[in-house]
This record gives C-alpha cells, sequence and structure tokens, in this order.
C-alpha cells in the first residue's frame, strides 16, 4: 500500500533531548522489528512514550510519528481514541475507580467520591507530591469483584470507601500494598514499559499473575453441574449432557 501524503502540518513539539531520544529510538526499533508493518508497532510505542512522561505528550506524539513514518494527526487520532494512554501525566500510582454499573450500584461512585475529597483533587488530576492520580474507569471486566479499584492496572477487589483510603494512603507513604490478585505493583511508568511488550523485571511477577478465582469460576462450575463451595452439595444446574438426549 501506498501512503497518501495529505500535507499536513506537523504537530509542534520540541522534541525529546538527544539522550533520551536515542535510547527511546533503540527501543522503539526493537518493537517495530516485531511487526511485518511499521505501523503495527503504534500502540506498543504509545505505551513505549508513556513510560517516559508518564502520558502521551505533543513530543511522544511526534516521536511516534517520526519512529513509523506516520503524520502527528494519524498517531494523535489512535492515542486520544484508547482510555488507557493519557493525556495528563500520571502520578507515580494511578488509581482507577470503576464506576461502571455493577460497581457503581455496590459503592464504585462512593468509593470514587470519597477518594477525590480524600486526595482533595478531581478526576484526572495528580496529587501535589505526584504520588497518586485518579480516574473514574469503565468496566474492567471484573465485576464478580465489584467495586473494583485498579492501581496501576492491578486489581484491588471487593473495595469499600475506608479500605480505598487506606490503599491511597499506604502508597502515600511508601508502604508496601499487594493487589488481591496479580503481580507486586511497580510505578505506573514502570507498568507503561511492560505493556510496550518489554520483559516484566519483577521477581515471580508471571507467576503471580494467577488464575481466574473462585467467584469467576463460579458460572463454569454451575454449567459443569458441580456444586459451589459453601453451599452443601447443592446443584443448581444439570450438567450439559444430561437430558440433552430426547
Ligand atoms: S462494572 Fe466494575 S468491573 Fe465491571
Amino acid at each position: 500500500m501506498t501512503n497518501v501524503e495529505l500535507g499536513l502540518p506537523a504537530l509542534p513539539a520540541k522534541p525529546y533531548p538527544q539522550d533520551v531520544h536515542e535510547r527511546l529510538a533503540a527501543d522503539a526499533r526493537e518493537l517495530i522489528g516485531r511487526y511485518p508493518v511499521a505501523r503495527s508497532a503504534l500502540l506498543p510505542l504509545l505505551h513505549l512514550v508513556q513510560s517516559e512522561e508518564g502520558c502521551v505528550t505533543p513530543t511522544g506524539i511526534r516521536f511516534c510519528a517520526e519512529q513509523l513514518d506516520l503524520t502527528t494527526a494519524e498517531v494523535t487520532a489512535v492515542a486520544t481514541f484508547y482510555t488507557m494512554y493519557r493525556r495528563r501525566p500520571a502520578g507515580e500510582h494511578h488509581v482507577g475507580v470503576c464506576t461502571n454499573t455493577l460497581c457503581a450500584v455496590l459503592g464504585g461512585d462512593q468509593i470514587f467520591d470519597e477518594l477525590k475529597q480524600h486526595l482533595g483533587i478531581e478526576n484526572n488530576q495528580t496529587t501535589d507530591d505526584g504520588a497518586i492520580s485518579i480516574e473514574h474507569i469503565e468496566c474492567n471486566a471484573a465485576c464478580d469483584y465489584a467495586p473494583v479499584v485498579m492501581v496501576n492496572w492491578e486489581f484491588f477487589d471487593n473495595q469499600t470507601p475506608e479500605s480505598a483510603k487506606q490503599l491511597v494512603d499506604d502508597l502515600r507513604a511508601g508502604r508496601e500494598v499487594r493487589p488481591t490478585r496479580g503481580a507486586k505493583l511497580c510505578s505506573f511508568k514502570e507498568t507503561s514499559r511492560i505493556l510496550a511488550g518489554f520483559p516484566d523485571e519483577r521477581p515471580g511477577a508471571v507467576d503471580e499473575s494467577g488464575a481466574g478465582g473462585t467467584p469467576s469460576l463460579a458460572g463454569l462450575k454451575l454449567a459443569k453441574g458441580e456444586a459451589l463451595p459453601g453451599t452443601a452439595g447443592t446443584k443448581v444446574v444439570a450438567p450439559r449432557h444430561e437430558g440433552t438426549e430426547a
């Protein structure tokens, strides 16, 4: 396919300092080399520039466009479509509160309101010390653990306003905090680098990533005609192979 030259003006943006540019360009070459067509590496490259600055800046957009021979308009269109690419710098820890339907009715709205008040910031803002940014997010496909809070995309399940406030206090104080499921936390920038496709250097992190938990697997067990723990052996669904033959 031939690129069409649209004659669009490039986004006015300062380039990265030379040393940063050279380091990121080497990373970008590695990522681009994984794809048969360079532009397919755009999503990883956006995570890469986000790992540098905590968000996707005009400088990052210009960098991605140059590396992939795209226009800055094309890169901007993608970067502004996906909500995981931030327009404002994240804190050291980016806290997402699910306020989608199930989490909201089970307390997500209350958690979000109380966290904003507790931190003294609004949606998409960062505390003055740069430790915490907060954002309300859509369904994380973890409704069985509602209401859910995420820190740098790791899950904190079955939260309450009190547990969520304790969580951000612990993060700000530098106390070790472990997600309910998944690997030990790292910073938002480090997470972005992992999402770009670079190895997760945290010892044991891959093994700690875990599998489906009991609530997630409950429906599968019921569909298989198995009893759930704590239900005194009661089976509420017949196994699929029973009663299917006339
Ligand atoms: S509604 Fe919150 S995880 Fe689905």
